[in-house]
């Protein structure tokens, strides 16, 4: 009869270990572990087999048997810590990304020329110390023309080619889509007091479409409180605006009496230009090109606002934040800006990583 150590010593056991050695993925390692000392491994039927063997030579081949479990364990042990490192090395190879390589532009997306400009002037306003102020794009009657001196039924409410809502069945209210940033002055000065330094950059709404109209558009209107404020703050104000604006040193500009019900004296400004060949030259030329409005707060206003005239003045501006846009990055037609097409929008956009901002530069 064949003893159980004879039969151990007959497993052939190194064939395992050469197994194990040449493992060279997870899986064959596991393969070579089931063979060696899986259940129905020799090794555990040897094992299993040892109650029937005679005291003596049990418990001598029980410690074989053992010795050689724990061996083949350590050995496999080993094995799966090496191929463990192996693998995770190789998938750390395959799966390594160049984090220095420059992004590859699939999908490109752009900041609208709009938007580019707001920035630029809530930039250059804010660092001549002006806050920025909102308002809703549905207003009421009062705030859009009743506070801001416009007498009912006065001429200047159908000027503005307003949209009016349905009127609101209880009260026949009818509110109207804010036909100017306007009524973002009447807002501040009802809820702050004096000094007020702002500008209200918005979108405003008009019945009116053509080369130069689109029935929505953005403004930004400027509002300064304070005492002794006059128009020499006005004009310094406005002056040094459009020179930063257009990155020029200075502007040639005239202030041009206008009307607007809620300043007095209320005027528009030109900036000198020559639009000779096709080009925008600023500051050299005969023609004349009016950007903003403006004016000196009429008391009218101050009073509705509950601000009391005797005490504090002001100064007011509005501009159109696309037409600037246009002068600036020369777009010859107002409507695509609106049209949301992509091919515009990969001419005329700005890269989102090029925010403007004072110092390093607007455009
Ligand atoms: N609200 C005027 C408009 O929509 C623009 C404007 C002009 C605003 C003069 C002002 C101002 O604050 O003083 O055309």
């Amino acid at each position: 009869m064949v003893s159980a150590r004879n039969s151990i010593a007959h497993l052939n056991l190194g064939r395992h270990f050469d197994a194990i050695q040449q493992a060279t993925k997870s899986i064959e390692l596991a393969a070579a572990k089931t063979a060696a000392i899986g259940k129905s491994s020799e090794l555990s039927q040897a094992l299993r087999s040892l109650g029937s063997l005679p005291a003596d030579e049990r418990r001598e081949t029980s410690k074989a048997a053992n010795t050689a479990q724990s061996l083949i364990s350590a050995v496999i042990k080993a094995r799966e810590v090496e191929l463990e490192g192996a693998e995770l090395d190789a998938r750390l190879q395959a799966e390594h990304v160049d984090l220095t390589l420059p992004a590859r532009p699939r999908r490109k997306g752009s900041v609208h020329p709009t938007m580019q400009v707001m920035d630029e002037m809530i930039a250059l306003f804010a660092d001549m110390g002006f806050a920025v102020a909102e308002g809703p794009d549905i207003e009421d009657d009062f705030h859009n023309f009743t506070a801001l001196n416009f007498p009912p039924k006065h001429p200047a409410r159908e000027m503005h080619d307003t949209f009016f809502l349905r009127p609101d069945p209880e009260t026949g209210e009818r509110k109207v889509l804010r036909t100017h940033t306007s009524p973002v002055q009447v807002r501040t000065m009802m809820t702050q007091k004096p000094p007020i330094r702002i500008i209200a950059p918005g979108r405003t709404f008009r019945k009116d479409s053509d080369a130069t109209h689109t029935p929505m558009f953005h403004q930004v209107e400027g509002l300064v409180i304070d005492r002794d404020i006059h128009m020499g703050h006005l004009k310094w104000t406005l002056e040094t605006f459009v020179a930063r604006f257009f990155e020029v040193d200075g502007v040639d500009a005239r202030f041009r009496p206008h009307h607007f019900p809620f300043t007095e004296p209320s005027a528009e400004m030109d900036i000198r230009c020559d639009r000779s060949g096709g080009e925008l030259k600023l500051n050299t030329g005969d023609s004349w090109m009016e950007i903003l409005g403006c004016g000196m707060v009429h008391p009218n206003v101050l009073r509705n606002c509950g601000i009391d005239p005797d005490e504090y003045q002001g100064f007011a501006f509005g501009m159109g934040v696309d037409r600037l846009a246009m002068l600036k990055y020369g777009i010859p037609d107002l409507r695509p800006m609106f049209e949301a097409d992509t091919r515009w929008l990969a001419h005329y956009g700005f890269s989102a990583f090029a925010a403007p901002n004072p110092a390093s530069g607007l455009s």
